[in-house]
């Protein structure tokens, strides 16, 4: 069934001017114009430079966006997924190839496969129910598949909120003084969630009641999510905030400038551990060596029970240009297959890129979830946190 997958995304380029559209431009959106319907996603490896949008008609596309980072982060890549089975059922795709190929497109965030799965199961269960009037069961199905992904959105949208609210609260509790220096990695505000993201949003509420003093920024090695996404919207925010490169946090510890750290979650297995953006594991390192708190903020869309530890959890490896080449943000970063960036490294060079590590649970202050903070970080908390979450 490779050969229905053969239509690919489309570019439309929305504005030159990134500060007039900044905060209209959601990272992803459901329309249905006369041609049938699309997944709308903004193509986060154009930013900071360029606001444009990127179209797909065919999961295939979706899958391609997925692994180009396009779109990205681990709730939004759920959010994704769901509509990409939604998109396969509404166009007469195979569902069940298309859910497969979706889940497997990256393997480390599980709310990817947890968001195809969920779609999946609500097109499954409504085509084999009779009720449905005079639509047909594929009709009634997609429309499930469709309900579902958008149940999804609302309720990141909503634990979004909730994250924020706790996580202040946290802070407030853990930290003396007025106001906040808080240290940040990769990227988790609006653009991988569908309401204001996970650590960032945490961030901005601390901002918005002025106690963020400042929100430093890490750079993000090799594709920069931190320098593109967090710093384009922190400005977006007005937030104060500060970029560095990766190996400029051990200076700003040991300088005292850190008050705590704040970073989102790509899969939590059942014992606590964190897999989260390269360079969170030495950050988690850095924090406890200077007695300052490292907070890990995701929604429980983000804990998998069953993976028991960080050794069991994929790390996705990527390729190696994305260490030996600089691609500008203005030109797409390329895909997989291809580098096409500047060379930073004489040919041939081998690299180590490892997307993600995994920080044990006994360096981690805090999980934040929208169920509620989990401190100590320990397997008993954790399922109980999900335990409560079920019954209510
Ligand atoms: O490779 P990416 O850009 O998808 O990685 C994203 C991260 O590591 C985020 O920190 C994580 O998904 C949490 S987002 C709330």
């Amino acid at each position: 069934m490779a050969d229905q997958y053969a239509q690919s995304g489309e570019d439309i380029r929305l504005s030159e001017d990134i500060q007039a559209t900044a905060h209209d431009i959601p990272a992803l959106r459901w329309e249905e114009p006369a041609e049938g319907p699309v997944l709308v996603l903004l193509d986060q490896t154009r930013l900071p430079a360029e606001e444009v949008e990127l179209v797909c008609t065919d999961p295939q596309a979706l899958v391609q966006a997925i692994r180009s980072l396009a779109v990205r982060g681990a709730p939004l890549l759920g959010i994704a997924g769901a509509y990409g089975v939604a998109l396969a059922a509404a166009r007469g795709f195979d569902v069940e190839e298309a859910a497969d190929a979706l889940a497997d497109a990256r393997p480390t965030a599980v709310n990817l496969a947890y968001g195809v799965r969920r779609a999946q199961q609500a097109y499954r269960s409504a085509f084999g129910n009779g009720a449905g009037g005079a639509q047909s069961g594929q009709e009634r199905a997609a429309a499930a598949a469709l309900a579902a992904a958008r149940a999804l959105h609302q309720e990141d949208a909503e634990g979004s909120s909730r994250m924020a609210a706790h996580g202040l609260q946290l802070l407030d509790e853990l930290l003396t003084g007025g106001t906040h220096r808080i240290l940040t990695h990769c990227n988790t505000g609006a653009l991988v969630s569908g309401g204001e993201g996970t650590a960032f949003a945490v961030a901005l509420a601390a901002h918005r009641v002025g106690r963020l003093n400042r929100l430093w920024v890490d750079e993000t090695r090799p594709l920069l999510q931190g320098a593109r996404l967090t710093a384009y919207e922190a400005a977006r925010h007005g937030m104060s905030y500060t970029l560095l490169t990766d190996s400029a946090a051990g200076s700003l510890f040991a300088a005292g400038e850190v008050d705590a750290v704040l970073i989102g979650a790509d899969r939590i297995a059942a014992d606590g551990s964190v897999a989260n953006k390269v360079g969170s594991y030495p950050l988690a390192v850095l924090a406890r060596y200077h007695h300052v708190p490292f907070i890990v903020v995701a929604p429980l869309t983000t804990v998998d029970l069953e993976t028991p530890d960080g050794g069991s959890i994929e790390v996705e490896q990527r390729p190696g240009h994305e260490v030996t080449e600089v691609t500008a943000p203005q030109a797409p970063l390329a895909g997989v297959e291809a580098g096409g960036g500047i060379p930073v490294a004489p040919l041939g060079t081998q690299a180590y890129n490892p997307a993600f590590d995994v920080t044990p649970p006994e360096l981690v202050t805090a999980i934040v979830t929208e169920w509620g903070v989990v401190a100590p970080v320990t397997a008993e908390a954790l399922s109980e946190l999900c335990d409560r979450s079920r019954q209510t």
